[in-house]
């Protein structure tokens, strides 16, 4: 049985590859809601109703555990999707409590990075609000970045010039941390360590997710400890090209044994 990862596009294979280092014996299912993407700058009800019938496509294979690996569906979808299905649904979480506790000795502010629609949850707002009692966090859509990732646009000059201009109105001497609370930014890590003050580290939720799914997977038996990885592409437009450009964009994040 497969593990498998979702997410509106290209998105999700930051987390994919951080779950295929981690679990070198498993086997991987990969779907692209390639007729859908980008998720972040359409009305919520729209893609509840993407994510609903994509999650219905994967659960048609032989699959053991579900990663939502899109910050937008996650937090418009999860709740839903977890009451239709009994296999494991694990989501991805904006690294903000990792990130306040980065910057509790110095004292310096956190920016989240995310998709417009991320921004408006209340399960966003809700987070932030339990564990931010000492107002330090901001945060800033960055809705062109999806755009950019699916063109595999990630350390061109055109990226830098629209970090600047985003981040322009920002004082960042008074920033610590940066959170990347969407699976396309980690793409852009590179570019975005060109633009930031040297001081300001960078984080994302990939690794908190895969230790979720290993917990969970632990606790029901159901990891395997030997054996070769597969790894299975889908894209919801059947499009062979994307199929290519979902193996490129892996390699990105450095070469895994499958
Ligand atoms: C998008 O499709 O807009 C990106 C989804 C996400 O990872 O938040």
């Amino acid at each position: 049985m497969r593990i498998a990862f979702f997410d509106s596009g290209l998105g999700g294979i930051s987390v994919l590859h951080e779950a295929m280092k981690q679990l070198p014996h498993e086997d991987f299912l990969y779907f692209a809601d390639t007729l859908h993407v980008p998720y972040g700058t359409k009305p919520k009800d729209e893609v509840l109703a993407f994510v609903k019938k994509a999650v219905e496509t994967i659960s048609k294979e032989d699959v053991k555990a579900l990663v939502i690996a899109c910050n937008t569906a996650t937090s418009i979808a999860i709740a839903e999707l977890r009451n239709m299905y009994e296999m494991p649904i694990i989501g991805m979480e904006p690294a903000v409590k990792p990130a306040l506790a980065m910057n509790r000795s110095s004292g310096k502010r956190v920016l989240v990075l995310a998709t417009p629609l991320t921004l408006k949850q209340s399960k966003y707002r809700e987070l932030v609000s339990r564990i931010d009692d000492m107002g330090m966090v901001d945060s800033l859509p960055m809705p062109d970045l999806v755009e950019f990732c699916e063109q595999l646009n990630v350390d061109s000059q055109q990226i830098i010039d629209y970090f600047h201009s985003q981040l322009e109105p920002f004082d960042l001497s008074m920033y610590g941390t940066v959170v990347l609370g969407c699976t396309h930014y980690p793409f852009f890590r590179r570019a975005l360590k060109k633009v930031l003050p040297d001081h300001i580290q960078i984080v994302d939720g990939s690794a908190g997710t895969v230790n979720r799914l290993i917990q969970l997977l632990s606790d029901r038996d159901l990891l395997l400890g030997r054996g070769h990885s597969e790894l299975k592409w889908m894209c919801s437009n059947e499009d062979p090209t994307y199929l290519e450009k979902m193996e490129k964009a892996l390699k990105i994040f450095g070469v895994v044994g499958v």
